[in-house]
């Protein structure tokens, strides 16, 4: 007999990722019973026009989610580890945005078209890689099957839109205030954002690197099932850019490889799309990416400094595939693999 239809909750619903998710519920025809939305108190009574009907924003509670089988929740790590234990004690499935729980042994972190069958070991809890992760891995998975990742370099240049909805208002009001030449304190990052590069997102950690460079690192190993040893290093960057993460990426790989083996792989891979004509100038940009689900992928090269070495260059939008996408699409597969 099928499965009843899910009810479903948006938690985190009025922010930047919340908003997303909405709108790809809509698009990807997730079929449902119910669904609520919620927030903080802040904008518990915000009105939300969905699918023809108006929802009215409610204040998440330990109540909110009875009778709720699947949560998508972008809601920051303290919110979803606060309701996590309600979530599941009802029954319900979290798939969660946060760094909250991606590292924990017993939640699965899923690219979905990349690792599905790790889906099936969840235990109420599912974890949406980050942001810069999850882009690498539907161009890093089909590479690393066909000719083995030995090492990986990345660097990003990330937009402010990663960081919420206060970081968008703080690029827009600094480069205001500096094309006026008037004072800002910055609030939403460490430095003024408007016309300048941060080399630093989240905070430090011991060893120097950042947490969200250790999370590249430690996450893309876990997705792809890649030895703990395997040498990853990253540096990620925040730019003056509204939306969508760029990220120059230098592969080593154990097999032999051509950057025209590379091109055909990637072409006919699942969510990527290449555009990769330099004499042409066309390689993607973060304005071709913005608001649309490919990651793409350009400037395919032999790579200079390693034995069987690859770069690249990888652009997508950080709001859907480095968040709301990916999250709905885990949804689906949820619903479809009758997990919930
Ligand atoms: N932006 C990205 O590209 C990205 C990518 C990957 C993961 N994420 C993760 O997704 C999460 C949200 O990011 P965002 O950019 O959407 O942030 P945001 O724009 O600041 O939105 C935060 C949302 O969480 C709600 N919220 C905050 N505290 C809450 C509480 N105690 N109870 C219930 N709801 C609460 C807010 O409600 P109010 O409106 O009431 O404040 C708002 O709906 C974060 O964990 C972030 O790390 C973001």
């Amino acid at each position: 007999m099928a499965k009843q239809k899910a009810n479903i909750a948006i938690l985190g619903a009025t922010g930047v990722v919340g908003r997303e998710i909405t709108k790809i519920i809509d698009e990807l025809n997730i079929e449902f019973n119910a669904i609520k939305f919620l927030s903080s108190a802040k904008s518990a009574g915000t009105k939300l026009n969905f699918q023809g009907r108006e929802y009215t924003v409610e204040e998440a509670k330990p109540e909110s989610f009875d009778g709720v089988n699947i949560v998508l929740a972008s809601a920051g790590g303290s919110t979803s580890k606060l309701f996590a234990p309600e979530i599941v004690k009802r029954g319900g499935v979290l798939i969660d945005n946060s760094s909250a729980f991606r590292m924990e042994k017993d939640v699965p972190l899923v690219i979905a078209y990349v690792n599905d069958e790790d889906l099936k070991k969840h235990k109420g809890i599912i974890a949406n890689p980050n942001c810069s992760t999850s882009q690498l891995m539907l161009v890093l998975k089909p590479l690393n099957e066909k000719f083995k990742i030995k090492r990986l370099i990345v660097s990003t240049y990330q937009a402010v839109s990663g960081a919420g909805l206060k970081a968008i208002n703080e690029l827009r009001e600094n480069t205001k205030a500096a094309l006026n030449n008037e004072e800002f304190t910055p609030d939403a990052f460490k430095k003024p954002i408007a016309f300048n590069v941060i080399p630093q997102i989240d905070v430090f950690c011991e060893n120097g690197y950042t947490k969200e460079e250790m999370k590249v690192a430690n996450e893309t190993k876990k997705i792809l099932h890649l030895p703990e040893n395997l040498p990853i290093s990253c540096t990620a960057a925040r730019v003056p850019v509204f939306n969508s993460h760029s990220e120059a990426v230098d592969i080593e790989f154990e097999q032999k490889v051509s950057p025209d083996e590379v091109r055909e792989i990637l072409q006919n891979s699942f969510g990527v799309q290449v555009i990769d004509n330099p004499e042409n100038f066309e390689y993607p940009t973060t304005r071709d990416s913005s608001g649309v689900d490919p990651v793409f992928v350009g400037r395919i090269r032999k790579n200079l400094a390693f034995d069987n070495g690859i770069s690249l260059w990888c652009v997508a939008d950080n709001l859907r595939i480095g968040a709301a996408l990916n999250t709905v699409r885990l949804c689906k597969k949820v619903i479809e693999m009758e997990l919930y």
